[in-house]
């Protein structure tokens, strides 16, 4: 199997049908800006992106990636929270954007709020949309935080979206 991990291409002649992307990324790869909270798909510290090929471009999708298995990837570009700053430093908007609402105490939640926001970003919106709030509110809502409170995460997501 072969994906994209941010820039890097990764190939792997085999892998065990259990390993999770989770496991794969900070133990195999010492990627360990993706966290593991729950690891059951509850509360979304463990958020990549995934991209795929659609008919009209990439797609964009913030996955958990602690129930996600390593072979379901296959083909894919996974995004995570390292891939995202410029190579000079430069923080991502988004990343940007949480820290000028001072959206982050402990930390430990963020890199999962960052991408499931980059996700958002970088999906369409369909005519018959929701509103921005909604919108927002629907990305953010398998993120938990235990610290900050949600307003300020909400608006850096605001401020990302006007
Ligand atoms: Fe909690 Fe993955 S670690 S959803
Ligand atoms: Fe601590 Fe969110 S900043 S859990």
């Amino acid at each position: 199997m072969q994906f994209m991990l941010n820039q890097t291409h990764i190939q792997l002649d085999e892998c065990a049908p259990d390993t999770t992307l989770l496991e794969y990324l900070r133990t195999h790869l010492v990627q360990r800006g993706t966290k593991e909270g729950c690891a059951s798909g509850d509360c979304g510290a463990c958020t990549v992106v995934l991209a795929e090929s659609g008919g009209d471009g990439l797609r964009y999708r913030a996955i958990n990636s602690c129930i996600t298995y390593l072979g379901a990837v296959d083909g894919c570009q996974v995004i995570t929270v390292e891939g995202l700053s410029h190579q000079s430093g430069q923080l991502h908007p988004v990343q940007q954007a949480m820290v000028d609402q001072h959206a982050s105490q402990c930390g430990f939640c963020t890199p999962g709020f960052v991408m499931s926001l980059f996700a958002l970003t970088h999906q369409p919106q369909e005519p018959h949309d929701t509103t921005p709030t909604e919108r927002i509110h629907q990305a953010l809502g398998g993120n938990l935080c235990r610290c900050t409170g949600y307003r300020p995460i909400i608006d850096a997501a605001k401020s990302l979206l006007s």
